[in-house]
């Protein structure tokens, strides 16, 4: 979702900047920002706690993660259907007309709220609950998850990410991959697109048979 659907993933990596910079004075490096995208709220918090090489005791470590997520709600306050990444809406709801199923897997638990303001959720078949997930990305249980959802077998699904932690839980699902970034983030996918606006039905059809023929 943050960064494929919506254009809230850099705000994700603001709002852990300010959480640092208030907390403990100390500024994160740009690197820091692929490391923490796709993963949990938690996992984000401990890969930043150690690369501060800061330790906490387990009631600060959750009322860092809580805190963080005001910070970041509060960056959402404006949150519209405006912040649909390019060509998404046409891409799902293109989709939709195609009769093909569609699952949300964010490890993000404001992603009911995201596709709300948005205007995204009645594109969506079903919305995995993160919290629900015992090993998050880049696991593959999350999309396990939404491929049952769906009652589809990894092998039937496609899946859309922008972070490196989202391509290796695909990988590690059985499900073809699609990365949306540079080669630098998601290098590894089964196919590639530099932006949303360029993502392209046909060839990710292609890639899917593919893959998908040959297995
Ligand atoms: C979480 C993390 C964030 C990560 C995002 C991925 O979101 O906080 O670092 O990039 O998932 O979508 P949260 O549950 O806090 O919204």
């Amino acid at each position: 979702m943050d960064g494929v659907l919506a254009d809230t993933a850099s705000l994700h990596f603001k709002a852990w900047r300010k959480l640092a910079k208030e907390n403990f004075g100390r500024s994160l490096p740009d690197e820091l920002e692929n490391k923490t995208r796709g993963i949990s709220r938690s996992d984000s918090l401990s890969v930043i706690l150690d690369y501060l090489e800061i330790t906490v005791s387990k009631a600060k470590f959750h009322r860092l993660a809580e805190e963080k997520n005001q910070i970041y709600r509060n960056f959402l306050t404006d949150l519209s259907p405006d912040e649909v990444l390019p060509g998404m809406r046409d891409f799902i709801t293109d989709l939709r007309k195609k009769g093909i199923l569609t699952a949300l897997a964010s490890a993000s638990q404001n992603g009911p709220f995201i596709l709300e303001r948005t205007g995204l959720s009645k594109y969506f078949n079903a919305i995995v609950d993160p919290s629900k997930i015992e090993a998050g990305k880049p696991a593959p249980d999350i999309y396990l998850a939404a491929t049952a959802a769906l009652e589809l077998s990894p092998k039937e699904c496609v899946g859309f990410e922008d972070a490196v932690s989202g391509i290796q839980s695909l990988k590690a699902a059985g499900i073809v991959s699609v990365g949306i970034g540079s080669d630098h983030e998601v290098g590894q996918a089964d196919l590639r697109f530099s932006s949303t606006g360029d993502i392209n039905f046909d060839d990710v059809e292609e890639i899917w048979a593919e893959i998908t023929n040959n297995a």
